[in-house]
């Protein structure tokens, strides 16, 4: 499987379960804006064949170069790495990973039972496209939802891609980020407000505003079905290095913090 095929394939899996992000994509192209992303960013456990490194590794196949900085979010337990691109008009990867080890006895037996019943060994591009296991118990999931967001997410929905971001140094008729998130606003569009609707700052080098995760459709063991939080649709503006024109290709632990909030219950 190509790049190119992967990225479309993820974004037609993606928009089912964020509802918001076809619409804004529309909406901007319909302004005349060309919608590019930034980033792309999954969610793992840090079980063998599944972690953030290999599941980084997929995209090192494509030519992307992983950064050698390792993201730490102790309160959420989780690490997390980034890649460049091959190419700039390409998104950057970020992956996080749940550390098991740092969870709940009980909440570690959960995944790995899930990870084992259904012979998960090894993700690759074609995994990444599906249900990586069989429906788990809605009662489970709600079970282990309070400890951790990021394990009940990533158990229901497998391991796959969580959100797109559209890059707001490519769009040309918003003058900053707060109006592109006006905009939305005045669409009906619901913006994660933890830690203000913008994350980051100019100095900071990196400014991000998400929508809230909507309520989607999931499959539950025994054909159960619940409307449970999906994604989000990011947006993530840019500034240039100090003393250089390129831009800051990293990310920010403190701002990406609120950001993986955008799928809580509210
Ligand atoms: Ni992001």
């Amino acid at each position: 499987m190509t790049l190119n095929d992967y990225l479309e394939q993820a974004w037609i899996r993606y928009s089912q379960i964020a509802p918001d992000a076809a619409p804004i994509h529309k909406l901007l192209s319909e302004r005349g804006e060309k919608v590019l992303n930034d980033h792309i960013a999954f969610r793992t456990f840090n079980l063998p064949g599944m972690s953030r490194l290999e599941l980084g590794a997929l995209f090192e196949a494509w030519g992307y170069k992983k950064v050698d900085d390792t993201l730490e979010f102790p309160e959420k337990h989780l690490l997390a790495n980034y890649y460049l691109p091959p190419e700039s008009h390409y998104p950057k990867v970020f992956v996080s990973e749940l550390i098991l080890e740092d969870c709940s006895k009980s909440l570690r037996d959960w995944i790995t039972s899930i990870v084992k019943k259904e012979g998960f060994s090894k993700i690759t591009p074609e995994t990444l496209l599906k249900r990586s296991w069989a429906p788990v118990s809605y009662e489970e999931y709600q079970k282990f939802y309070p400890e951790s967001e990021y394990a009940g997410w990533t158990a229901a929905f497998g391991i796959q891609l969580n959100h797109f971001t559209v890059f707001f140094n490519a769009l040309k008729t918003f003058p900053d980020l707060k109006t592109l998130n006006d905009f939305l606003q005045k669409n009906q569009f619901d913006l994660n407000a933890a830690g203000g609707l913008i994350k980051g700052t100019p100095s900071e080098l990196l400014e991000q505003s998400s929508t809230n995760a909507r309520r989607v459709p999931c499959e539950f063991a025994g054909g159960r079905k619940e409307n449970i939080l999906g994604c989000y649709y990011e947006f993530a503006k840019r500034y240039p290095i100090p003393g250089t024109k390129d831009l800051f290709n990293g990310f920010i632990p403190k701002s990406a913090d609120k950001i993986f909030e955008s799928t809580y219950e509210k």
